[in-house]
Order: structure tokens, then C-alpha cells, then sequence
């Protein structure tokens, strides 16, 4: 199945994200590059109306959306199904798919067959993969195949197991320097973005200023070209304390509890449904013994 892009006015491309900054004159602020993450169709179209510029189908979905600890378990086919539904509700936004842990850590063929995927199938129009140095020459492969890639650097939550927990990066001069040489091999090896992921503002606004692609925060301060969230710490969807860098704009979740709790006292006191909820017609006896038959007016 191929899912194809619905062309509109204003459409975000990757050329476009990039002369952002890159058109900017020196000194000048760049409009910064609005990024939220979306697993829905309801979600994204609600999104892509507000006009932010970047949808992530992130492979957070993990745990926000499908409950589980990590992003490690979720699969291609649970991201790609995901992604579908973003590009139905999407006209305008760039929409961006996360590939999933373990479908670019082994041969590269393969890897770039797991992107393609993502392209033809999800209608994504770019990928996000984390890491840095040693993605270098996946992200050349994939640059070749015409398949756009969003770095990621700083901390990675695919690699929790080996970081031992998710924790800020680049904290001492010598992580500082590896997340700056991450940054650069991304940009070297084609990326047209990066995400930087809870780092001191300090090291994120020098990386901000060495590199020549936008860079995008999370938990990285605010000299960043553009800023990241997951949508349901911006919406209150979650369930345990928000992390220190999240700012939530709404409580659905609380919304949400309060709507279903009025839902079942209305039916359990008979409130639901109304006289106005109901249909109505003629209660006709067919013959004796027979169900009745209802007809609609
Ligand atoms: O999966 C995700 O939501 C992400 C963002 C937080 C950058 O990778």
C-alpha cells in the first residue's frame, strides 16, 4: 500500500526547515521550527490546523500510547501503522517517523529497506534515527536512497540499557565534546535536522551555532532552532510526574476522568440518554407473538 502526501498551501518541506536557518541573516534570530509529537489521525489533524510545523510519529508511543516502560519493544509494523494514521490527518506539517530500536543497528541493507518502509507504506516524509558517530554511514545510505534523515544526539532513549537510565548528557567537558563531534558527523553525513535531547543550554547553543542544519530541543533550553514535546506531556495524558523540561499547556487527562465519571452517573440515574437521544416511531404489532417492528420517522 502507498500512502501519498496531500499537496496544500504553505506545505512544510525538508529545503524549506533548512533555509530557515540557513537563509537567516548572521546574528539574526531564525522563526523558530514548531515540532510536536502525533500517533493519530484525531491528534494530527488538530496539530496540523494549529500549524506546527513538524509532526513526530515518535517511537515514545511506546510508552505514552501502547504502556510500556521503554521505546524498546515497540515494532516496525505498531510504528508504521501509526504513522498512516498522521498522514491521513495531515496536510501541512513535515511528518517525520521514528525508526524503532533494532531495525537500524544491524546490516545496512536492511536498514534502508526499513526506511523505505516508512516512506512507501507509513507516508512519511523523513526519518529519525538516534546516534551519532557510528550512524554516520547509515545516514549517508540513507541521504543516497532520497530518504531525509533528523539526527538525534545527547541522550538517546534507545540506548537506556547502556547509559544506565535516562540522564542529562554532556555534562562534563569531555561528553560535551563527544555530543558536539556527534552533532557534526549527523550534519556531515547528510541529516537535515538533529534533536538534542537533555543537554545543558550551554553545549546545545554552541551546537547550535557550529552546525548549518536547524537544530531541534528537548530539555536543551531555548537557543535551539526549534523546540520538541510529546504531545501528551503538553496535554496532561500522562500518568507520573512530568519531566523537568515538559511544559503542559492543557489537563485532558483530567477532562477525560471527569467527562467519564458524569457519563456513568447520567446512566446510572437514567439522565443518559434523554427523550432528545432517542430515536422515534410507530410500535406496530405484526402479528400476535411476533417482535415488534419499529419504524423510523
Ligand atoms: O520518540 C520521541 O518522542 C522522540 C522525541 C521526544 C524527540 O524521540
Amino acid at each position: 500500500m502507498s500512502v501519498v502526501p496531500i499537496p496544500s498551501d504553505g506545505k512544510i518541506t525538508v529545503p524549506k526547515l533548512l533555509q530557515r536557518k540557513q537563509a537567516a541573516d548572521p546574528g539574526k534570530k531564525i522563526e523558530k521550527i514548531t515540532c510536536l509529537t502525533a500517533y493519530d489521525y484525531p491528534t494530527s489533524r488538530l496539530l496540523d490546523e494549529a500549524g506546527v510545523d513538524v509532526l513526530l510519529v515518535g517511537d515514545s508511543l511506546a510508552m505514552v500510547v501502547l504502556g510500556h516502560e521503554s521505546t524498546l519493544p515497540v515494532t516496525i509494523d505498531e510504528m508504521l501503522h501509526h504513522t498512516r494514521a498522521v498522514r491521513r490527518g495531515t496536510k501541512r506539517a513535515l511528518i517525520v517517523a521514528d525508526m524503532p530500536y533494532g531495525t537500524y543497528h544491524g546490516d545496512l541493507a536492511e536498514s534502508v529497506r526499513n526506511a523505505v518502509r516508512f516512506v512507501k507504506e507509513g507516508g512519511a516524509e523523513a526519518v529519525k534515527i538516534e546516534g551519532g558517530e557510528r550512524r554516520l554511514e547509515l545516514i549517508a545510505r540513507l541521504t543516497e536512497a532520497e530518504i531525509p534523515v533528523m539526527g538525534h544526539v545527547g541522550l538517546t532513549p534507545q540506548s537506556v540499557n547502556a547509559l544506565g537510565g535516562y540522564k542529562v548528557q554532556g555534562k562534563t567537558p569531555n561528553a560535551a565534546e563527544q555530543v558536539l563531534r556527534d552533532a557534526r558527523a549527523v550534519e556531515a553525513a547528510g541529516a537535515f535536522a538533529v534533536v538534542l535531547e537533555a543537554l545543558p543550554r550551554e553545549l546545545a547553543a554552541q551546537i547550535t551555532q557550529d552546525l548549518r542544519i536547524p537544530t531541534i530541543g528537548i530539555g536543551a533550553g531555548p537557543d535551539c532552532d526549534g523546540q520538541i514535546l510529546v504531545i501528551h506531556d503538553v496535554l496532561g495524558l500522562t500518568f507520573g510526574p512530568p519531566p523537568k523540561f515538559a511544559r503542559q499547556y492543557a489537563n485532558i487527562g483530567e477532562q477525560i476522568r471527569h467527562a467519564a465519571q458524569e457519563y456513568c452517573a447520567d446512566v446510572q440515574s437514567g439522565a443518559f440518554p434523554s427523550d432528545a437521544e432517542s430515536y422515534h416511531g410507530q410500535a406496530a404489532v405484526i402479528r400476535k407473538r411476533k417482535p415488534i417492528s419499529i419504524v423510523e420517522c
